[in-house]
Formats: structure tokens, C-alpha cells, sequence
């Protein structure tokens, strides 16, 4: 029927990757159903999710279990069976879930039918006293009944299995939650997160994840279809570190800072996780996104000038709209941020003026260092450089030697022409505003490109 339990018959969450592929590849199963996701209790909380192709639906629990066999020895005595079907919890259970499903344990329908007791019972219980019309269907047509009812729940939404007794005891012994980031460098692009990776990777104490071959060394997790592979997928990025105390996992990927599930997906995983965003005059940015586009040979960065790109309206040609989109929204800074702190709270977001860690990182590095409770403290006034040629700070190795970021950071291109500065200006204008309202609220300094930008306002 395409429908099975797992062998611990809640072991469908948290996920074990292994089970589903099995399950699909043995005997096509496409449904199955648990009671842990996302937790136990309440009950009325039960949600569905979809993943690697199988349904999980929320199941609700009847108050019959594997040694509830006879009749006169249910926990507390017959009569709480009968109590809870008639106007009891068992009932409340069918009146307060559009689908209930149910599992009970082959041991009540072999041997005293005290399963079939109970639903006959309690369906008649049901048509008797509720105007309700109870319907079943087969598992399959059930669960895609579920989704299309409940379109919301396709996506799961992961949580740290040991974060809860229940998951702790379905997850395997083998595995382990240290691989979990403690912070996260957000984004975003083009404001220099990858120096700010070089250097933090820099500190004897923090680490960061190992290189995704796919997207461009960063995991990418959070924002995207990644998320979908499961925490397993993700935690393997990770080193098991050696003192979870004292070791500072972390991952940067620059695109979560605009998106609109990184947030909650991050804050349901790692609730307690520090995030990292560095900003610049969201001018700037764009432009260098578009120069950094342009060498990558994107064919509409290629094809159209940056005023062009810019000052696109409605009506402009598909390719040239969607780069425009790409290039201009992640400037909306104080709704991004503003996304962020819906989930998290604003101690453990810290916002770092991306010109000031571009021309004194040392000084940057020490209040990262302050707002991570990273020990030891590492002295990047000693371990930076000044590259002249590179024209950036860069890691001093030893001999004098230095390791700066590869050609891609730090290009070589004409200044912004005066016109997009000045429309630049005017569209973040708004923003900006928004911006300072936001970091006087959390009661940050403003960033002298901000304190700029906000001249031109009045
Ligand atoms: P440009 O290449 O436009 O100059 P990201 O790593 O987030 O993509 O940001 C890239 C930007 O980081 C570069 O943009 C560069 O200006 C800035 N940056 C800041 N400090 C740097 C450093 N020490 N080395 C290289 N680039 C740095």
C-alpha cells in the first residue's frame, strides 16, 4: 500500500537518511507517519513534512500500547478507555485534526481486538454525539490529500535532535551533535565576507566547515535546496571538534543574509548560534556584484552597462529584471536584518562596518572575537599585513611572506560613473534610512558610508 512504520515506530524523526532510501528503493514506500516531528507534545502541534519523496504525516496516539492487551488491565482501568472515547481525550483527538491517523500494536488486534474495541467505539461515539462525516482513504491518496490541504508543511523544518530526550533516543547512538556551527557569517556578497573567513579561519579556535566542490566553497545550506539533503548532509561539512567547548565551528555563506527561509531554518537548528553580517554602502555593493558577475562571464552583466542593469524598468527584457533583482535586493538592509531578528535575538547578531574591516580588521577582529567568547585571544595586529601590491591586508606568514584572497577578491575596475551613484543613492535612500533607525534601535553606531548617505537625505 506504499505505506510503512518504521522499526522504532517513531524512528522516522529526526531523519535517518538510510531508512529512506531503503524504504524506497525495497519496496517503493511513499508514505509513512510519526508522532516526534516537531516534537511530542502538544499533540495538536503534529506536523507533515515531505522528504527524499516520502510523506511523513503527524500521527496521533490512541492511548493503546504493546502491553495494553486485555480490556480490564488498560492504565487506570477500563473505564479511562472508555472515558477518553466517549467525549475523552481519544475523541478531542478526531474533533481537533482534520486526519487522524492512528497506529496500534498487532498484539491488540490478534489477541483481544481491544484496538478494534476502542475505534469501533469510538466512531459510533462520534456519529452519535458530532455532525462530523468521518472518511478514509488509502495511504497514498490520504497523504496527498494532507498536502493539498496543507501545502505549508511540504517543507520540513530540521531541529537539533538533541535539543529534545524524545529525538535524542530515536537519533543513533553513532551520531553526534557537535557538528553543528556555533556562528554563521551571513553575507552579504561583496562585502567582504570571504577576508573576514580568511582571517577568523586564522584563530587557533575556530573552524570553519570543509569546502562544498558545488557552490563555490560555501555550504549553502540554510537558503537553498541543500536544505532538503538533511542535517546528516550538512553536519558532515563539519570536523568533530575536539573540545565542543572550546572549538568554534562555523560556516559563511554569503547568500543567507537575504534570504527568506534562512532565518527561521538557522534559528530552528541552531537556535543559540551567533550570526555575522558585514555591510557596505549598499551602492558599492551592487557594483562590485556586478563587476564580480561580469567576470564570471554572466551573458546579461556582459550585455548591459550597470546603469543599465540598475535603472531597469518593468517593462525591461526578462534576464535583464532578474539581474537587476539579484543585484539590487540584497542592498535592502534593514528588512534582511529586520528578517534576522524575528528569529534570533539581538545579542547574538553582530553587524560589522564592512569599510572599517576592509582599511583596520585588527580592530574588527577583536570585537569579533569579544562577541564570539572566543578564547584564546588571538592578536591579529601581529598576524596581518598590509600587502602594498595587493593593495588589502592579508595573513602574514612567515619570512615576510603573505597570503592574500585570489584575483577575485579585490578586482581592479573603473569607479561607479556619477549617474548610478546618484540613482543609487536615491533608490536605497529609503533603506538607509530604514537602517539607521534599526542600528540606533539596537543601539550600534552608524557607519560613516551611512552617516554619508544620510547627509544627502536632508
Ligand atoms: P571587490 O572585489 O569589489 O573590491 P566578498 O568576499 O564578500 O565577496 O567581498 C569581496 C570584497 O571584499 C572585495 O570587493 C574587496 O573590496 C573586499 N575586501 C575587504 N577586505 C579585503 C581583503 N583583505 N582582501 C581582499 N578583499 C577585501
Amino acid at each position: 500500500m506504499g505505506y510503512a512504520v518504521a522499526p522504532h515506530h517513531s524512528g522516522v524523526y529526526p531523519v535517518h537518511v538510510q531508512l529512506y532510501e531503503a524504504w524506497k528503493k525495497v519496496w517503493n514506500i511513499k508514505i509513512t507517519s510519526t508522532e516526534e516531528y516537531p516534537h511530542l507534545k502538544p499533540a495538536r502541534y503534529r506536523r507533515g513534512f515531505i522528504h527524499k519523496n516520502i510523506m511523513v504525516l503527524p500521527r496521533q496516539t490512541c492511548g493503546l500500547f504493546t502491553h495494553t492487551i486485555f480490556y480490564k488491565e488498560y492504565p487506570g482501568g477500563p473505564k479511562e478507555l472508555d472515558k477518553s472515547i466517549q467525549g475523552g481525550e481519544l475523541f478531542f483527538t478526531v474533533v481537533l485534526n482534520p486526519i487522524s491517523i492512528f497506529m496500534t500494536h498487532l498484539s491488540n488486534y490478534g489477541n483481544d481486538r481491544l484496538g478494534l474495541h476502542t475505534f469501533v467505539n469510538l466512531a459510533n461515539f462520534l456519529q452519535t454525539w458530532t455532525n462530523l462525516r468521518l472518511q478514509t482513504l488509502p495511504p497514498v491518496q490520504l497523504a496527498h490529500k494532507y498536502f493539498e490541504l496543507f501545502p505549508d508543511q511540504k517543507d520540513p523544518l530540521w531541529q537539533n535532535p538533541c535539543d529534545d530526550k524524545r529525538h535524542r533516543d530515536i537519533w543513533s547512538k553513532e551520531k553526534t551533535c557537535d557538528r553543528l556551527p556555533k556562528f554563521l557569517v551571513i553575507g552579504p556578497q561583496k562585502t567582504g565576507t570571504t577576508a573576514l573567513y580568511l582571517f577568523l579561519v586564522m584563530h587557533p579556535s575556530i573552524l570553519s566547515n570543509s569546502p562544498s566542490p558545488k557552490t563555490f566553497e560555501e555550504v549553502q545550506f540554510f537558503n537553498r535546496n541543500n536544505y532538503h539533503r538533511g542535517i546528516d548532509w550538512y553536519m558532515d561539512f563539519f570536523p568533530v571538534p575536539s573540545n565542543v567547548t572550546t572549538d568554534f565551528l562555523f560556516e559563511k555563506s554569503a547568500n543567507y543574509f537575504h534570504s527568506e527561509e534562512a532565518p527561521k531554518r538557522a534559528a530552528s537548528l541552531v537556535p543559540k548560534a551567533k550570526i555575522i553580517t558585514t555591510l557596505i554602502d549598499p551602492s558599492d555593493r551592487a557594483y562590485s556584484w556586478y563587476q564580480h558577475q561580469r567576470s564570471h562571464e554572466d551573458p546579461a552583466a556582459l550585455k548591459f552597462s550597470f546603469y543599465e542593469v540598475i535603472s531597469a524598468g518593468p517593462h525591461a527584457p526578462w534576464e535583464l529584471r532578474t539581474l537587476q533583482k539579484r543585484c539590487l535586493v540584497p542592498g535592502w538592509y534593514a528588512s534582511h536584518i529586520e528578517r534576522w531578528l524575528m528569529y534570533f535575538p539581538p545579542f547574538q547578531l553582530l553587524i560589522i562596518d564592512g569599510q572599517q574591516l576592509r582599511i583596520d580588521p585588527a580592530t574588527v577582529m577583536d570585537e569579533v572575537q569579544k562577541f564570539l567568547g572566543v578564547l584564546p585571544h588571538y592578536n591579529y595586529s601581529e598576524a596581518l599585513t598590509f600587502d602594498s601590491r595587493k593593495g588589502f591586508w592579508c595573513q602574514l606568514l612567515e619570512e615576510g611572506k603573505t597570503k592574500c584572497l585570489g584575483k577575485s577578491k579585490g578586482r581592479k575596475y573603473p569607479p561607479m560613473d556619477p549617474s548610478s551613484r546618484a540613482f543609487l543613492s536615491g533608490y536605497y535612500r529609503d533603506h538607509n534610512v530604514e537602517l539607521s533607525k534599526l542600528l540606533h534601535r539596537l543601539g550600534q553606531p552608524l557607519p560613516s558610508w551611512l552617516r554619508q548617505e544620510l547627509q544627502k537625505v536632508r
